[in-house]
C-alpha cells in the first residue's frame, strides 16, 4: 500500500513550535510521508524555530512582507498554497490554531478537496474580537476540518456543543511535547545578558505583548503599567523580548526605552525563551503559547487580555486575567511581586494542556482514520 502523504502547512512562530515535534513523530511513521510546508506568514521567526528543531522545508512560500494586512497573509497563502497542493498531491493537510496561514491553509485544502487535521482544535473565547482576528479564524477552520485534536476536553466540550461530534479526539496540547525537548538544568544561555541575571535573588519579570486587538490604548496602558511596576521595585528585572511587528516595537521603545530595570531584547529562540521562563519569577504576556508554557513551569502568569480561550490555568490557579486596564496590571503586578501568599498560591506546576504525547496521539489518530491502525488513540485526560 502507498504511503499516506500528510502535509503539515504553518508560517508563524508559534505554530512553528507547536508543529515542529508533529513534523518529526509523522516522519518516525512508516505508513506515513511527512511533507512540511511553510508560508513564512513570518520570515525571521520561523527561520529561527526551524534552526532550532532541526526542521527543513520541503516547500516555501516565503509571503512575509512589513506590515501586511489580514488580507494581504490571506491571499498569499491561497496562491501558494495551489502550487504546493499541486505538487505534493496530500492525503491530509495539518493546520494549527488561529492564524490567518491556519484559516488560508484550511480554505485552500477545502478548495482542491483534501482533508483537514486541525491541531489545537476547540479553544473558545466566543467573542468574534477577541482575539482578533484568532477566534474566527479557528471558527472558520472548525467548519472546514475533518479530525480535530483538541488539546483538553473542554475543547472537546466547546465542539460538541456547536454540533461536532466525529473525528474529534483529545490529545494535550504539542506544546508540551516541545517544552520537554528544550528546557534543561544546565542550559547555558547565549547572551551575557541572560547569562548574568540573578535569577535566584532577583525577581525576573518574563514579558510578551503583540496580539492585534491590544494596539493602540490597551498596549499604551500595558507598557505604562509594566514602566511604573519596574521604577518602583529596585528587586524586579523586566525582560521583554519585542516581537518583530513594527507597531509593536514602536510602541515598546517609546514607552520603555531608558527605564531602569527594563531589557528591551529581540525576540528570542525558543530554548533561549523556554529556560528563560523556567527561571524567572513570573509572566507578563498578552501571548497564547505562553499561557500554556508557564503553568506547566511552575510560573505565575498575568495575562494581559480582556479574555482567554485557555481557561483551563485560571481554573486551576496558575494564571490570573489581568486586563488591559492600567491600574488592574499595576495592581495585580505588584501583588504577585509583594504578597507572598498570593505567590505561593500560584506557583505551582499544573499540566492542564498535556503530558508530552500529543503527537503520538495525533499521529495514530490520522492512521486510525486512514485504516493504518486498529485501535482508536485514547484520550488524553489531565
Ligand atoms: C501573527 C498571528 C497571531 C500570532 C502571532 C504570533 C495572524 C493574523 N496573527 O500575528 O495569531 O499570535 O503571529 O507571533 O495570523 N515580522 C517580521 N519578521 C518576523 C515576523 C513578523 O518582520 O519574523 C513583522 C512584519 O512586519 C509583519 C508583522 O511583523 O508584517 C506582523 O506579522 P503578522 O504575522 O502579520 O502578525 P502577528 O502580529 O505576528
Ligand atoms: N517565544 C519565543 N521567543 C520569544 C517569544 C516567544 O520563542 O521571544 C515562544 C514562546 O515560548 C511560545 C511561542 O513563542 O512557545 C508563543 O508565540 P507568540 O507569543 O508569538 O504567539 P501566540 O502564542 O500568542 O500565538
Amino acid at each position: 500500500m502507498e504511503k499516506l502523504r500528510i502535509m503539515s502547512v504553518f508560517g508563524t512562530r508559534p505554530e512553528a513550535i507547536k508543529m515542529a515535534p508533529l513534523v518529526k513523530e509523522l516522519k518516525t511513521r512508516e505508513e506515513i510521508e511527512s511533507i512540511c510546508c511553510v508560508t513564512a506568514q513570518h520570515r525571521q521567526m520561523l527561520d529561527s524555530v526551524m534552526e532550532v528543531f532541526g526542521l527543513k522545508a520541503d516547500c516555501d512560500l516565503d509571503i512575509m512582507t512589513p506590515n501586511q494586512t489580514l488580507s494581504m497573509i490571506t491571499t498569499k497563502c491561497l496562491t501558494g498554497m495551489d502550487g504546493a497542493i499541486e505538487r505534493f498531491q496530500p492525503d491530509m493537510i495539518l493546520v494549527h490554531g488561529d492564524t490567518s496561514t491556519t484559516f488560508a491553509g484550511a480554505l485552500s485544502a477545502f478548495y482542491h478537496k483534501v482533508k483537514v487535521g486541525h491541531v489545537e482544535a476547540g479553544l473558545r473565547t466566543y467573542n468574534k474580537y477577541s482575539p482578533y482576528p484568532e477566534e474566527m479564524n479557528r471558527r472558520l477552520v472548525t467548519a472546514l476540518a475533518d479530525l480535530y485534536f483538541c488539546p483538553t476536553a473542554n475543547n472537546r466540550e466547546n465542539l460538541l456543543r456547536e454540533g461536532i461530534q466525529n473525528g474529534v479526539f483529545v490529545t494535550g496540547n504539542t506544546v508540551i511535547d516541545a517544552l520537554k525537548t528544550t528546557v534543561r538544568k544546565e542550559y547555558r544561555f547565549t547572551t551575557d545578558l541572560l547569562n548574568s541575571l540573578d535569577y535566584e535573588h532577583r525577581k525576573v519579570i518574563l514579558v510578551t505583548c503583540h496580539r492585534r486587538e491590544n494596539y493602540g490604548e490597551p498596549m499604551q496602558n500595558i507598557m505604562e503599567a509594566l514602566r511604573d511596576i519596574a521604577e518602583a521595585n529596585e528587586d524586579v528585572e523586566l525582560v521583554y523580548p519585542v516581537h518583530l511587528s513594527p507597531t509593536v516595537r514602536q510602541t515598546a521603545w517609546r514607552y520603555l526605552t531608558g527605564t531602569p530595570r527594563v531589557h528591551l531584547i529581540d525576540p528570542l529562540d525558543a530554548d533561549e525563551m523556554h529556560n528563560l521562563m523556567a527561571r524567572s519569577y513570573m509572566v507578563m504576556t498578552d501571548s497564547g503559547g505562553l499561557q500554556e508554557e508557564a503553568p506547566a513551569l511552575g510560573k505565575p502568569v498575568l495575562v494581559l487580555r480582556r479574555e482567554t480561550e485557555r481557561p483551563e490555568a485560571v481554573d486551576a490557579g496558575t494564571v490570573a486575567l489581568a486586563g488591559v486596564r492600567y491600574a488592574d496590571i499595576l495592581r495585580m503586578g505588584n501583588e504577585l511581586l509583594h504578597d507572598e501568599a498570593v505567590y505561593a498560591r500560584m506557583a505551582h506546576a499544573v499540566n492542564p494542556y498535556g503530558d508530552g504525547f500529543a503527537c503520538r496521539r495525533i499521529a495514530d489518530a490520522i492512521e486510525w482514520h486512514f485504516g493504518r491502525r486498529a485501535q482508536r488513540p485514547e484520550d488524553f485526560s489531565a
